[in-house]
C-alpha cells in the first residue's frame, strides 16, 4: 500500500525496483515528465493573464487550428525530455512526423520513445476550463546504437511500459501507471511539488455518468443511439447523468473517480472517430485497465489493435468496466 502524502520523487525511488526493467532510466523519464508537467502547469495557469491565446495561424496535421498553449506545450514536453538525454523518439499530436534523437556523446543508446499530446482540450483554453496532457511510453524494438524508426512508434497498447496524464484543473494533477496499478499525485504550486494524494485508483465497477458529444447523435451509429437511449432510459438506476467537458483528460479522470463512461465513437461525418489511437487512447486504455476499467473501441479491446499510422484515430469506448460492457453489447447487437 503507498502511502499518502510522499512526493512524487520519493515514490519513483521507492517503486523503481518493482519495475521489471529497471535501470534507473524509466525512473529518469518519469522525472522529465514531472518537470515539463510544472512549467506547463506555469504556462496553462498564465493563460488567462498575458496575451497567449489564440490560434497560431498554422494548422496541425489533423487540419485543426493550433492554439499557441499547444505550440508552448509542446515545445516544453520535447525540450525537456531533449535536453535529458534519456529519450530515443518523440512522436506529438503537434508534429507531422516522429522526432528522433541522439547527440554525439550518445548514439543512439536511449531505449524508450514517448508519445504525447501535449494539450489535450484545446479549444477549452480560452474559457478557463481544465485541459491536460497525456503521454506513453515504449521500449524501442529496433536495435539499441540505430537510429529509431517508425516501426518503435506503431506499437501495440499492450507493449506499453508506461502512461500517464497532467490534468490542468481546478489543482494540477499527474496521474500515472507502470503497469502496477495507477497512482495520482496533485501538484502544491506554493512548494512545486506533486504529493501522492490518490493511492491506487480504481474506476467503480459500474457508475451514472455517460459522456459523449450528443450534438453529434444524428451521425452516430445505431449501436451507439441505442445505448444512449438505454442511459437516457426511466428504469433501475437510470437515467444516468450526462457530462462531457470535451477534454478527454478532464472527462475520463471525473470518471475514474465517480465511475462512468466516456463515448468518442465513429460517425458518418468522422469515420474514424477523432481521437488519436497512439497518444490518446492506448495511454488512457492502459491507465482504464489498470485502474480496473475498460478501453474498447466498441468491439475489440484499445490495446489489441495493430498501429499502421502515427496519427491514425479509432472510436473510443472507455471507462467502467460493466458500462463499457454494456455499450459494446449495443455494438455488437445494431452490427
Ligand atoms: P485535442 O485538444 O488534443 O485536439 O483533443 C481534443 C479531443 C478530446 O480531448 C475531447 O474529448 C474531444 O477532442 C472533443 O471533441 P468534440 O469537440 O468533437 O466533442
Ligand atoms: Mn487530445
Ligand atoms: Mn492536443
Amino acid at each position: 500500500m503507498h502511502r499518502k502524502n510522499t512526493t512524487l520523487g520519493e515514490f519513483i525511488i521507492e517503486n523503481q525496483s518493482s519495475f521489471q526493467y529497471s535501470s534507473g532510466e524509466l525512473s529518469k523519464l518519469i522525472n522529465a515528465i514531472r518537470l515539463a508537467a510544472k512549467v506547463v502547469n506555469h504556462e496553462v495557469n498564465k493563460a488567462g493573464l498575458v496575451d497567449i491565446i489564440g490560434a497560431v495561424g498554422d494548422t496541425n496535421i489533423q487540419g485543426e487550428d493550433q492554439q499557441k498553449l499547444d505550440v508552448l506545450a509542446n515545445e516544453k514536453f520535447i525540450q525537456t525530455l531533449i535536453n535529458r538525454e534519456i529519450v530515443c523518439g518523440i512522436a506529438s499530436e503537434e508534429e507531422d512526423d516522429f522526432i528522433s534523437i541522439n547527440s554525439s556523446d550518445n548514439q543512439h543508446q536511449n531505449k524508450y520513445v514517448v508519445l504525447i499530446d501535449p494539450l489535450d482540450g484545446s479549444s477549452n483554453i480560452d474559457v478557463n476550463v481544465s485541459v491536460g496532457t497525456i503521454f506513453s511510453i515504449y521500449r524501442r524494438v529496433t536495435p539499441i546504437g540505430t537510429p529509431v524508426a517508425l516501426k518503435d512508434f506503431l506499437q501495440p497498447g499492450r507493449a506499453q511500459i508506461a502512461a500517464g496524464y497532467i490534468v490542468y484543473g481546478t489543482s494540477t494533477m499527474l496521474v500515472y501507471t507502470t503497469g502496477d496499478g495507477v497512482n495520482g499525485f496533485t501538484l502544491n504550486p506554493a512548494l512545486g511539488t506533486f504529493y501522492l494524494s490518490h493511492p491506487n485508483m480504481e474506476f467503480p465497477e459500474t457508475g451514472k455518468i455517460y459522456s459523449v458529444n450528443e450534438g453529434n447523435y444524428v451521425h452516430f451509429p445505431q449501436g451507439v443511439k441505442d445505448y444512449i437511449k438505454y442511459c437516457q432510459k426511466e428504469e433501475g438506476d437510470r437515467p444516468y447523468t450526462s457530462r462531457y467537458i470535451g477534454s478527454l483528460v478532464s472527462d475520463f479522470h471525473r470518471n475514474m473517480i465517480k465511475g462512468g463512461i466516456y463515448l468518442y465513437p465513429k460517425s458518418s461525418i468522422a469515420a474514424e472517430g477523432k481521437l488519436r489511437l497512439l497518444y490518446e487512447c492506448n495511454p488512457m486504455a492502459f491507465i482504464a485497465e489498470q485502474a480496473k476499467g475498460k478501453a474498447s473501441n466498441g468491439f475489440d479491446p484499445i490495446m489489441d489493435i495493430i498501429p499502421t499510422e502515427l496519427h491514425q484515430r479509432v472510436p473510443f469506448f472507455c471507462g467502467s468496466k460493466k458500462m463499457v460492457e454494456k455499450a459494446e453489447e449495443f455494438m455488437k447487437a445494431a452490427k
